[in-house]
């Protein structure tokens, strides 16, 4: 979920009767998590000096053991993959959070909400961190592009996903949140990987997850590597060769606006001839669907029977037996293929409803879930940030 900029705002407002069923995620139906943790170990210290000696690239289970790398599982919320939550440890606090590579915050379901929001929830009781500190007079203020949004108070505490630990993270502790985020019991907040220049604390802002982490990763890089239908895994500070075929095609990335931005090649759809057009897009983690320009989108649903723009959905509907072609997207010369069965987002009235739908008043393409999923994807956080992608086997 990207935050909403004042311009995207102006025109969701304008757009509001569309804008509303915009962005496809939160249901309610929560899957528990169990907290994958990892214990770091010492041994095998030397024998990764070697590789480095040498400038070879480390096994990855031996930068794990050596390292503040780490893996944490990405389970999806519900049937449909309407997000994605990972568990996150806040000084032995277990949460399950969402990932967020379109925004910047690391925010909590807290003991500060009134009870009534607290129903159903994890909470976090930073009375109970012994490493908590506020920090006085720090506010955040976040608002997302489905408008749903959260505000509150600041500390910093000691974070840790799957093996990787960083102290001194800001942790925004929720005093309000929307109605949309009090009806999703699973999830207890967002952790926030798009970069530290778009956090809304005030009145400074405060690093990512990411970032804090960045400096004692074998290399400054995460992965995510989302499944249909099934838990995946967001790794920190490494590249798991297990987790994908063929070489990977890194694309620059443009960080003025904050978010993991980069321009795609253009697009095929099922046997199709491909398209070459610019589409100027993110990669977007919180954002379940795929969101592109009118002339895709049209191009797409041309090739599905029976499929329609449905103003009463807000977005293009099609039998739910349809047979739906795959949408391959490029990357450079890289074709990244959607399959086809990943489009079927989800039953909506007596209709499916499609994982692409138009960017019209966003301002750019997401790549949300829908086509993440469909790849491993390699956000590199070096000096000149960039984007890999990469397929896997589906
Ligand atoms: C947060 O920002 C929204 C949108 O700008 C605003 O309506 C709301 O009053 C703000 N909340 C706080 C607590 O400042
Ligand atoms: C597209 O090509 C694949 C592989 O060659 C083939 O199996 C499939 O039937 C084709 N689909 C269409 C809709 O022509
Ligand atoms: C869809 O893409 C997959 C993976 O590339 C391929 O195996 C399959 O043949 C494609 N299906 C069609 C109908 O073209």
């Amino acid at each position: 979920m990207y935050p909403l900029t004042q311009i995207a705002l102006a025109l969701v407002t304008l757009l509001s009767v569309t804008a509303a069923s915009l962005f496809e995620k939160r249901e309610f139906f929560s899957v528990m998590q169990v907290p994958n943790t990892k214990f770091v170990a010492n041994g095998p210290a030397a024998y990764a000096k070697a590789f480095q000696k040498y400038n070879k690239p480390m096994p990855h289970d031996l930068a794990v053991a050596t390292g503040n790398d780490g893996s944490v599982t990405a389970t999806p919320v519900d049937a449909y993959d309407s997000e994605y939550l990972c568990p996150v440890s806040i000084d032995g606090q277990i949460l399950a959070l969402e990932f967020d590579s379109g925004s910047s915050d690391l925010w909590v379901f807290s003991t500060s909400l009134p009870l009534s929001q607290q129903k159903g929830h994890v909470i976090f009781d930073p009375s109970k961190s012994k490493n908590w500190k506020a920090l006085s007079g720090y506010t955040w203020n976040i608002t997302y592009g489905d408008k749903s949004g959260a505000s509150g108070t600041v500390g910093t505490d000691v974070v840790t996903v799957g093996g990787t630990s960083v102290s001194g993270q800001a942790v925004e502790i929720a005093t309000q949140v929307s109605s949309q985020f009090v009806s999703d019991t699973a999830n207890n907040g967002l952790l926030g990987l798009a970069f530290s220049s778009i956090n809304t604390v005030k009145p400074q802002k405060q690093k990512t997850f990411f970032d804090l982490a960045k400096p004692s990763l074998s290399s400054p890089v995460f992965t995510a590597d989302l499944k249909h239908h099934a838990p995946g895994t967001y790794d920190f500070g490494t590249i798991n060769s297990a987790k994908y075929t063929g070489a990977i095609t890194y694309t620059n990335v443009v960080t003025s606006k904050g978010f993991w931005e980069f321009t795609g090649s253009g697009y095929a759809v099922g046997n199709g001839s491909f398209v070459s057009s610019s589409i100027d897009a993110i990669a977007d983690t919180g954002t379940t669907l795929i969101y592109l320009p009118d002339a895709v989108v049209t191009a797409y649903y041309q090739q599905v029977s029976g499929a329609s723009y449905d103003s009463s959905q807000g977005g293009y509907t099609f039998p739910c037996s349809a047979t739906l072609p795959n949408l391959t997207l490029g990357i450079g010369s890289y074709r990244a293929v959607v399959p086809g069965q990943y489009i079927n987002y989800s039953p909506r009235g007596s209709k499916c409803f499609g994982g692409v739908q138009s960017n019209t008043g966003i301002g750019f393409s997401i790549y949300g879930d829908v086509f993440l999923k469909s790849q491993f994807v390699i956000f590199d956080g070096s000096s000149t940030p960039r984007l890999g992608f990469a397929s896997k086997p589906t």
